[in-house]
């Protein structure tokens, strides 16, 4: 059964592994990520590819630039067969009514990243941006669902602030997932599968955990196991 609430993070940089995994997982899954290492290394005509398996893939560039360009980009990245894509919501608002025009017109779901999960309360100290980072993800999402966004990328501590902000229709796409034993690489603000969806979250972006998973088959069950234990 296709575990709708799961999107793979195909990070990889050839080919082979990318649609490896892809071929792999892609029936299990509802989502499919194409990040950028996968789609620099290899160009648009991977996420077609992807998308074969029966996936949808959410193409995860995370584009910030003037508002032309990344309304032009997101038309760009609808027409290599995403099914979703995404934007910074530190592109302000004008950026964000142009990704999203653009992806109305497309026909693709489009999420605003707020804070990056490897940014911790420390590592904002180094940056001119004031405020907790549940805080800044919170005034991030208010300003994604005024520019008619579908939903954000956000850290599962965030997700009760955004949803009672912006409503619970409005998408929370999780990555930073780490099932306990796991190793949480350069991800800071992290939790569990089950505690994220407890939270609300409605989608969970896991990587590592299962592509550098000494045995990535039994690391995706255990994975859809604790899914599949929260309703
Ligand atoms: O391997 P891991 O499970 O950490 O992968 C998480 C994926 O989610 C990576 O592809 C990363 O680019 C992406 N992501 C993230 N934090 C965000 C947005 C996307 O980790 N805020």
């Amino acid at each position: 059964m296709r575990e709708e609430r799961l999107c793979l993070a195909l990070d990889f940089g050839s080919r082979r592994e990318i649609l490896g995994f892809a071929r792999r997982f892609g029936g299990n899954v509802g989502w499919l990520k194409v990040g950028l290492e996968a789609f620099v290394a290899e160009g648009p005509s991977i996420v077609a590819e992807v998308a074969e398996t029966g996936a949808r893939v959410f193409l995860d560039l995370k584009l910030h630039d003037i508002p032309t360009t990344v309304g032009r980009a997101v038309a760009a990245a609808s027409r290599s067969g995403a099914a979703m894509v995404n934007v910074h919501a530190f592109g302000g608002r004008e950026m964000l009514v142009a990704a999203r025009e653009a992806a109305d017109a497309a026909r693709v779901q489009l999420v605003a990243v707020t804070l990056l999960t490897s940014l911790d309360a420390r590592s904002l100290a180094d940056l001119p941006v004031a405020g907790h980072p549940e805080g800044i993800a919170r005034r991030l999402a208010v300003l994604a669902k005024e520019c008619g966004l579908d939903g954000v990328v956000c850290a599962a501590r965030d997700v009760v602030a955004v949803k009672s902000a912006c409503g619970s229709g409005f998408l929370a796409v999780v990555p930073g997932i780490r099932p306990s034993a796991a190793d949480s690489f350069d991800q800071k603000r992290i939790a569990s599968p089950a505690a994220a969806l407890r939270e609300g979250a409605d989608v969970l972006v896991v990587g590592r955990p299962v592509t550098a998973a000494p045995d990535p088959d039994a690391a995706l069950e255990s994975l859809l196991a604790e899914i599949q234990s929260v309703s």
